[in-house]
């Protein structure tokens, strides 16, 4: 599954007045799934399933007790029929029904057939759920009795003999089941075209809801192969994993239908099944006679914005036939936009479902960082067609190994279809540091589980957060860079290859890495990959690296970001990891240093007089750095004459290391800052962007003190030459530079210069929001700087700006275009403005329910909104949380954005008495959030007072001292 929480690739960096609040999304560690899992919680048992009380045996632990299914009976293949009704019946229900015949392999003896069924009204044959025949003339026992199993999901049968081993049966079903509007299994998405509402039928079946879809036997491990058929209304279109083969019209019960039959599925999980009916038109292409189609409403791909999905993914897929050294397993390539979708995106094989947002891409409307998005979205979930979809792995303990991998090599794939865009280097931004952030954590966990730890469905689904997709992606990385590109992709292609339409376990992909390093006389390791990649899979964590270039020695520690939290997991590593460190002495590349224990020396790194070291090259490597003060000052000193001298991710990681060794308290935090010092000189994105989102926690910390004035001089005196470069660059703004990150880049550079004024910026945003308030109808803005502006004009504004923004997100027809309005809005420094704003959040008709906790967070991330925010959700927590805690993903998000700011003793205290006084209303989802809110106000108070004074000294000698 694609990532849900995208740290905004720059689509609207600048909103939260000067950088991405990646820092924010500490909390945020469970990703795709938390929507599910909230709604899952208190909702009332279906009673209609739940067997008859005296009729459940009652012994303890009896086989459907368990999660896991018994592994006496493997399918085989079913036969699916499927009618989902597109209009309410007379009771105002969605419905659709179905019809299964699953066969299946007796290869242990018993008298249970237990098969996952959730939510589905079973028709009764002969007062049975289902109806049970032999293949072949294998004689069947009498059914004993069956019933419904609501906790683990199970539709039991007792039988009065046995199966017999070696035997196949045949069970049918025919059910019917709600085609409700909560995302989950086979369900409805609504949208409203030229005043009309539409309804579609789709699917979202990863992780645990192929069950609530037709009774099957829903793990990963019990691959089939399916035989679908839908029936669906005249006019529209069905959609399956595989081709469809026939389309008749046909009349059922009186009703004129139309009968889609699809060839059989490849075996495969039913996890990755889908079923979609829509009136979504499409426009494809082939690739090497393969179809590819892109799906979406006919709006959308009439304004072309299915064009770019098109033209990339022929290219993605080729990559990936080469990579893998394995030709695309399907017939076609069905990629489809759906207007209400859970996560980001979902790799169902051959039928691949996303967000309008990850899908399409407007020429004119959307911005480089919609198009970046895109395409990354993409190639991770083509990359999911072979590693996950062709060879799965057996459990969704080794789930991040499945993640991790397509969120690594996404960047391969889409590396190959725009290759101008360097976007490899930008997962440092997007993957490595923004798990850093987390990993670094007392409450992290190691990415690998066992796999008796994750049965229920809630376990499995607090599988996909950060930790699996971010760090699984850096240490495959960095495997991959140990073993060469080369070496790994012959060991990928052998595993994929001996594994295809069947399971595996993590193991198996280390031992065909292993035979391919073997089989490779120039690549040796200190160890077998598996003792080396258990380093990094079975402990949580990650270690700094400390270099003393004095005396050539080398330790290692596990990092934490509070030196004084304790982990109390234990760890049989004990927290050392064979670290592979790619270094460079003055300019030169050296061989690789593998460090294998906790202190070691290299006698090549101890240096003297100009000579300099740096490690981790392109932060290959999951690990931080440290150095003796020295050498400290060698790399500052050469970023301050030469910068360039040092590989552009390494600066950004200078950076980062040393804000995150700040915040441990490992070096001062003068020296953090002096690593920002260079950057009135530097013009490259990603050191910006990391030097942006380490300080964004100076300005909340800092932005309603006395430090803030210092901070804004400083700021101003390092941007002015950025904003002074892009304005030549793209001729006094009549252009956008061509670079791709410069592009992003252009965008720091005007929102920071705005924000600390720098002159002219002010001026040029004002003038092209005027612009466009006096011709609404030519904006003349470009999408790019589109947020930036918005925000900037607003915030520098006044109602006349407010009120045109309103106007104009009020008729919005691009999703994207309404999401820039409504959080520029909240930018606005005029107090009624925001309270007014604020009201409007809890007014269905002015802001749709789901966006109004995150309206409340955007006015939160301003200054002066902050603690009208605080107000306003305290004055109505009760109301707040009865209608919109309930089952909202973000919910936690709306404590966390904002306390943001907290730092004082004052604000703790209100927050203690905010817990106190609602503790009879609750918390819901909120509840870790607020306790974690009480903790980091905790630590910013420490940080704070411990680091005021010497920031402010800082930052007022560096602002006022002038190079001459
Ligand atoms: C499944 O469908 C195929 C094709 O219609 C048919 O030949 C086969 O007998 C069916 N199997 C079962 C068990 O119903
Ligand atoms: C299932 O049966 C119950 C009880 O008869 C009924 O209330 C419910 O609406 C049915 N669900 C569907 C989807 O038909
Ligand atoms: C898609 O490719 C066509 C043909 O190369 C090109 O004309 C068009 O501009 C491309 N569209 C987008 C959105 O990239
Ligand atoms: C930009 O504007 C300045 C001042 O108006 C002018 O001197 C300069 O020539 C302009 N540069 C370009 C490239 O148009
Ligand atoms: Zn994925």
């Amino acid at each position: 599954m694609g990532k849900v929480y995208y740290i905004s690739r720059n689509v609207g960096l600048c909103m939260l007045v000067l950088a991405a609040s990646a820092l924010a999304t500490i909390i945020a560690l469970s990703v795709a799934y938390n929507k599910e899992r909230a709604k899952n919680q208190g909702r009332p048992a279906d009673g209609t399933s739940s067997p008859p009380a005296a009729t459940t045996p009652s012994a303890a632990r009896e086989a459907w007790d368990s999660y896991r299914l018994p592994q006496s009976l493997i399918p085989v293949y079913y036969n699916v029929t499927l009618w989902p009704r597109l209009e309410p019946d007379a009771d105002g229900l969605y419905v659709f029904t179905g019809s299964s015949a699953v066969v299946f392999r007796c290869v242990k003896e018993t008298d249970l057939i237990i098969i996952h069924s959730n939510k589905l009204n079973l028709t009764s044959f002969q007062g049975h759920h289902a109806k049970l025949s032999g293949v072949g003339g294998v004689r069947v026992p009498t059914i004993q009795k069956s019933w419904l199993v609501v906790k683990t999901a199970y539709l039991v049968l007792q039988l009065q003999g046995r199966l017999t081993v070696g035997a196949s049966y045949v069970l049918f079903t025919e059910f019917q089941g709600e085609l409700a509007d909560d995302l989950e299994g086979f369900y409805r998405s609504e949208y409203v075209e030229d005043g009309v509402k539409k309804v579609v039928a789709t699917s979202q079946m990863q992780a645990t809801y192929a069950r609530k879809a037709f009774p099957c036997f829903d793990e990963p491990a019990m691959k089939a192969v399916f035989n679908i058929v839908i029936i669906h209304h005249r006019g529209t279109v069905a959609l399956s994993n595989g081709r469809e083969i026939d389309s008749l019209d046909s009349v059922l019960d009186g009703i004129p239908v139309r009968v889609t039959t699809f060839e059989p599925t490849q075996r495969m999980s039913t996890y990755l099944l889908a079923f979609i009916v829509s009136d979504f038109v499409s426009i494809e292409s082939l690739q090497n006679h393969l179809l590819i189609r892109i799906w979406a409403r006919k709006k959308a791909i009439d304004d072309k914005q299915g064009d770019y999905a098109r033209n990339v993914t022929g290219p993605i897929l080729q990559f990936y036939e080469q990579y893998y050294n394995a030709s695309y397993p399907l017939s076609k390539s069905d990629q489809i936009a759906l207007p209400d979708f859970n996560a980001g995106a979902m790799e169902n094989w051959g039928l691949v479902t996303y967000r309008e947002t990850a899908l399409l891409y407007d020429p004119v409307e959307s911005s480089t960082g919609n198009k970046e998005r895109v395409t990354t979205v993409i190639a991770h979930e083509l990359a999911h067609m072979w590693f996950g979809n062709l060879v799965t792995l057996r459990w969704w303990n080794d789930l991040w190994l499945n993640e991790g991998f397509a969120s690594y090599v996404e960047y391969l794939g889409a590396d190959y279809a725009e290759p101008s865009w360097n976007i490899r280097d930008q997962m440092i931004l997007y993957d490595v540091h923004k798990v850093f952030a987390m990993d670094a954590l007392a409450s992290s966990h190691p990415l690998s589980r066992r796999e008796e730890e994750v049965n229920e469905p809630a376990q499995i689904s607090e599988m996909f957060n950060t930790i699996s997709y971010s760090k699984g992606a850096a240490v495959l990385r960095m495997l991959s860079d140990f073993l060469t590109e080369p070496v790994f992709a012959r060991g990928l292609s052998s595993y994929l290859n001996r594994f295809a339409f069947d399971n595996t376990v993590y193991t198996d992909l280390w031992e065909h890495l292993q035979q391919a390093v073997d089989n490779t006389p120039d690549v040796h390791l200190p160890h077998s990959v598996h003792d080396i990649m258990n380093r990094w899979t079975l402990q949580m964590g990650f270690p700094v690296v400390s270099i003393d270039t004095r005396t050539g020695s080398i330790t290692q520690k596990h990092f934490l970001l509070d030196p004084d939290s304790a982990v109390d997991r234990p760890s049989q590593f004990n927290y050392v990891w064979f670290v592979p460190i790619k270094w460079i002495k003055t300019g030169e590349e050296q061989q690789q240093h593998w460090l294998l224990q906790k202190t070691d020396t290299n006698s090549r790194m101890r240096v003297s007089g100009a000579d300099w070291v740096l490690a981790n090259t392109n932060v290959s490597g999951y690990f931080r750095v440290n150095y003796d003060l020295e050498n400290w000052n060698r790399l500052l000193s050469l970023l301050n004459s030469h910068h360039q001298a040092l590989p552009v991710i390494n600066r950004a990681q200078i950076i980062d290391d040393a804000f995150n060794l700040a915040r441990a308290k490992i070096i001062d935090t003068t020296l953090a800052l002096a690593t920002t010092k260079y950057l009135s000189k530097e013009r490259d994105y990603i050191p910006w962007e990391s030097a942006l989102r380490n300080l964004n926690y100076y300005i909340l910390m800092f932005d309603r003190t006395e430090v803030y004035g210092a901070l804004q001089a400083y700021f101003k005196k390092q941007i002015e030459p950025l904003f002074e470069h892009f304005r030549g660059i793209t001729a006094n703004w009549t252009k956008v530079p061509t670079g791709h990150t410069d592009q992003y880049n252009q965008i720091n550079a005007v929102g920071v210069a705005c924000t600390v004024n720098v002159g002219g910026c002010r001026e040029l945003i004002r003038s092209w929001y005027r612009q466009w308030m006096e011709s609404p109808s030519h904006n003349p803005i470009h999408s790019n700087l589109k947020s930036t502006v918005y925000c900037h004009a607003i915030a520098f504004g006044g109602v006349d700006e407010w009120d045109f923004a309103w106007t104009m997100f009020k008729n919005a027809t691009l999703a994207s275009e309404a999401s820039r309005l409504r959080s520029a809005m909240a930018c606005t420094k005029t107090p009624w403005l925001l309270n007014r704003y604020l009201d409007y959040t809890l007014d269905p008709t002015k802001i749709r329910k789901q966006d109004a906790t995150s309206t409340i967070q955007y006015i939160a991330a301003n200054v002066v909104g902050m603690p009208l925010a605080w107000n306003f959700v305290r004055a109505r927590w009760s109301y707040i949380f009865q209608q919109y805690g309930k089952g909202s993903f973000s919910f936690a998000n709306l404590i966390n954005g904002i306390t943001k700011r907290f730092s004082t003793e004052f604000e703790l205290q209100e927050l203690k008495k905010f817990k106190e006084d609602n503790l009879q209303v609750g918390f819901g989802s909120a509840t870790l959030a607020l306790e974690q809110a009480i903790e980091k106000t905790t630590a910013n108070i420490k940080w704070v007072t411990e680091n005021k004074a010497d920031v402010l000294r800082w930052l007022t000698e560096e602002s006022t001292f002038r190079e001459t």
